[in-house]
């Protein structure tokens, strides 16, 4: 069956997200909305608040008399096969987004099966409902974390891949694994990889944001509990890797930057720019569909290419919040590296995108949302 075109103006393309309601999938529902796509969301709530899609429409003004169908919430299962049918039925789905997943290093390592299953099940059911309805334009949430412990920094689509260390990991070096194939199996699929660097910050507007359940595994939420107060001190996880004080050095990324290099990469795949080369051993060209679509593999870092040590980011937490947060110096943790940052250079030339927001500016961003809402959306109207 042939693929749906997106070749065509955004007003006239429907975009399902899939796990829309958390933390970079609703961002990314509004720079899609603020940019003209209509959007229906999949999630199952099961690390988010249906709050967060009526803030989404605040936001965007989609909860004003008829704006409201140009985003529809589903509360589905991705494993639910049946209500996704009905979902694809019911809406003329042009492309997909897929954040639907469990993220937690962690806990992926006590619970693998719930994550194999989750991930890497609740794709393919994905993948394949798609497909019986003609859709396959895929957009796929992978990490930098594919390429585990990087030979070399700043990190291109051309450095090789490692084995991760942990079952989440694993699915994702999988799904991009089975999503090429989904390719070469049938040259109709136009699949873009996007490798995230480490999302933080929040809408400027403070509406939405990231809100983590139970203790934050990720230093920036972390930090905002110890700044509102929820939280004691910050544990710095070691001081002696070899980077410029000692502590580990990522690439952090504003979350609207990373929403809007989305926006960016469904006008690549509608063949509106860049010229199709392809980005390191895991992209393929394909030819293009007869109306510019483009058709393949393509692979992204979506990143700053700016890295910053965890006392970076507490200091200008500090800056953010205006005031001192204590922090203390604890044993490294298992499976870190010392140091990861992206070349950005293909998402540049290819995607015409760039990350605009700088460390400051995400930290403001995020203390906005965390002081807004100090229990995240629980206690939100
Ligand atoms: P999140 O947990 O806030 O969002 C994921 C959403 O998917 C949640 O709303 C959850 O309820 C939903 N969901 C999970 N399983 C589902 C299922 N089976 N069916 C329907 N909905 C389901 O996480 P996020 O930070 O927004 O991450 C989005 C995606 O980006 C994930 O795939 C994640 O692995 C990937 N990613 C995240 C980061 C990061 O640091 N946040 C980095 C790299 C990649
Ligand atoms: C950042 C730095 C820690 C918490 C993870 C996943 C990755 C991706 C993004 C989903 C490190 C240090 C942390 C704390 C600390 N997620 N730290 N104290 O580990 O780079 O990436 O999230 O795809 O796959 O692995 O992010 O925020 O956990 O850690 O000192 O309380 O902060 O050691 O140097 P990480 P992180």
């Amino acid at each position: 069956m042939a693929n749906k075109s997106l070749a065509k103006p955004h007003e006239e393309t429907c975009i399902l997200v899939t796990g829309g309601a958390g933390f970079i999938g609703t961002h990314t529902c509004v720079e899609l909305l603020e940019q003209g796509y209509r959007v229906v969301v999949v999630d199952d709530l099961s690390n988010s608040s249906e709050k967060a899609i009526d803030r989404v429409r605040a936001i965007t003004g989609t909860d004003a008399p008829g704006q409201r169908d140009r985003l529809t919430f589903h509360e589905a299962n991705i494993l639910d096969r049946a209500a996704l049918d009905r979902i694809f039925s019911a809406h003329d789905i042009d492309a997909i987004i897929h954040f639907a997943a469990f993220k937690a290093v962690g806990e992926s390592v006590e619970k693998p099966l719930e994550y194999y299953w989750n991930n890497v099940a609740g794709t393919l059911a994905l993948c394949d409902v798609a497909r019986a309805h003609g859709v396959k334009n895929f957009v796929f949430s992978s990490s930098a974390t594919v390429y585990g412990e990087p030979d070399f920094v700043p990190i291109t689509e051309e450095c090789p891949k490692h084995e991760a260390t942990n079952p989440y990991g694993q699915t994702k070096s999988m799904l991009e694994r089975i999503l090429t194939d989904l390719y070469i199996g049938d040259n109709e699929w136009n699949v873009v990889l996007l490798r995230y660097f480490n999302p933080i910050g929040a809408h400027p507007s403070g509406l939405i944001g990231e809100d983590p359940k139970g203790i934050p595994n990720n230093l920036l939420p972390y930090v905002a509990q110890v700044a509102v107060g929820r939280l004691a001190c910050v544990g710095v996880f070691g001081d002696d890797y070899p980077t410029h004080d000692g502590t580990g050095v990522r690439d952090y990324i504003h979350v609207v930057d990373l929403a809007r290099g989305h926006v960016a990469a469904l006008d690549w795949m509608g063949g509106k720019v860049g010229t199709g080369a392809p980005s390191g051993p895991d992209a393929i060209q394909g030819q293009p569909a007869e109306d510019g679509s483009r058709r393949g593999v393509g692979v992204f870092n979506l990143g700053t290419g700016t890295g910053s040590s965890v006392l970076d980011v507490v200091h200008a937490f500090e800056r953010a919040c205006g005031k001192q947060l204590p922090y203390e110096i604890k044993p490294r943790r298992a499976g870190d590296i010392a140091e990861n940052y992206a070349a950005c250079e293909k998402a540049r030339e290819e995607l015409g995108w760039t990350a605009q927001y700088d460390l400051d500016r995400m930290c403001a961003d995020s203390w906005h949302w965390q002081s807004m809402n100090p229990e995240g959306y629980a206690t939100a109207q």
